[in-house]
């Protein structure tokens, strides 16, 4: 039998969290590239809670999949057959190519990468997407000073995790926000944070102060929901919250009670300001330029959470990211 393409499409608009029936998986022809276009054979999937998102109708920062559309992701592989300039057969590369096994690019967004430098799952990972995130919101939005604490939510997450390491290296205190006593010392032991609480015990609040006696300056928002409620009255004056991802509001099926302590940005002069990466892509190599000199010197550390079964597990290792299921960046292997 020849070899197909094996493709996740949107079947329909999710309500709540996503379910294997708003997708579906067959087997299509393998494309051919045309003039100016590059063949790449896919090895890994990013998944990313802004998935969620893209499956919704209505406006964002990017259209939403069309119904039939292929479903939108960032991934990794090798270039097999090429009729483009800059990209030549046997090239690793990153992209936006969809969940599906083979892809065709033009190149736009498409990089060429250094697999002898990071494996390729960290290129769609801590030196991808996810890291240059966590790099930007930090460094401009959240502006971290020596001595100040920097508190992120979903800490042991792809983003969470770059963003208390790098304010480590800012010379700031980090304290993460995560669910569970396994990611809590992952947290800490792992990735070097000062402290580590977890939402899930039932007291964040009075653990979260006891972690931060001098407050908190920056608070790195991944999460929104009751999380930003509790942090938002421990901020200090002049605090800022780069506002980067709601995930516990990802897959709420109507609209959910807005912040409780919205008095907290009046009082006490916070700069909330919600970030998208794309915002930043004239200064990508900035970033990364920063974050290999770091990885070098041995400063950070990686955590891929790399999921088996192919294609066909897509669905369900998306439903992960969701539920807490993962350590690390999420990628499914195909
Ligand atoms: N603005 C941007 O350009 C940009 C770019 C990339 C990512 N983001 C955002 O950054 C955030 C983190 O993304 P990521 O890729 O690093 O994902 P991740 O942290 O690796 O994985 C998602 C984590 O979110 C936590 N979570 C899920 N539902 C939750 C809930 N209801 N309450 C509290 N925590 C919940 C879970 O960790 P626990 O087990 O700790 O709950 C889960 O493991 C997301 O909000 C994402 O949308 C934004």
């Amino acid at each position: 039998m020849t070899e197909q393409n094996r493709v996740v499409r949107l079947a329909r608009r999710p309500v709540g969290l996503v379910s294997n029936d708003d997708f579906t998986i067959a087997d299509e022809p393998i494309p051919e590239p045309g003039e100016g276009e590059f063949r790449v054979r896919i090895a890994c999937i990013s998944l990313d809670p802004a998935m969620r998102g893209w499956m919704n109708a209505g406006k964002s920062y990017a259209p939403p999949v069309s119904i039939g559309g292929i479903m939108r992701a960032f991934a990794a592989g090798e270039v097999e057959v090429s009729n483009h300039p800059l990209f030549k057969p046997g090239d690793k590369v990153t992209g936006l190519f969809g969940a599906q096994k083979y892809a065709i690019s033009d190149g736009q967004g498409a990089l060429v990468v250094d697999t002898d430098k990071a494996p390729l799952e960290r290129w769609i990972g801590g030196f991808g997407m996810p890291g240059t995130t966590a790099y930007f919101g930090l460094i401009d939005i959240g502006r971290p000073k020596k001595g100040e604490t920097v508190v992120v939510s979903a800490a042991a997450g792809a983003v969470g995790s770059m963003v208390g390491q790098i304010a480590k290296i800012q010379g700031a205190r980090a304290v993460g926000i995560a669910g569970g006593p396994e990611k809590c010392r992952v947290v800490t032991e792992e990735y070097g944070f000062d402290a580590c609480v977890d939402y899930k015990a039932g007291n964040l609040g009075g653990e979260l102060a006891a972690a931060c006696p001098d407050g908190i300056d920056v608070y790195f928002e991944n999460v929104g929901g009751e999380i930003l409620d509790t942090v938002l009255p421990l901020m200090n004056t002049f605090g800022r919250i780069p506002l980067c991802g709601l995930i516990s509001a990802y897959s709420a099926s109507e609209p959910l009670p807005g912040p409780k302590n919205l008095r907290s940005v009046l009082v006490n002069r916070l700069t909330v300001r919600g970030f998208v990466i794309f915002d930043f892509a004239d200064r990508y190599e900035e970033a990364a330029t920063a974050l290999a000199m770091w990885a070098g010197e041995g400063r950070l550390k990686f955590r891929e959470d790399v999921r088996e079964g192919g294609i066909d597990a897509f669905p369900e290792t998306l439903r992960l990211l969701y539920t807490g299921g993962n350590v690390g960046k999420l990628v499914l292997k195909v």
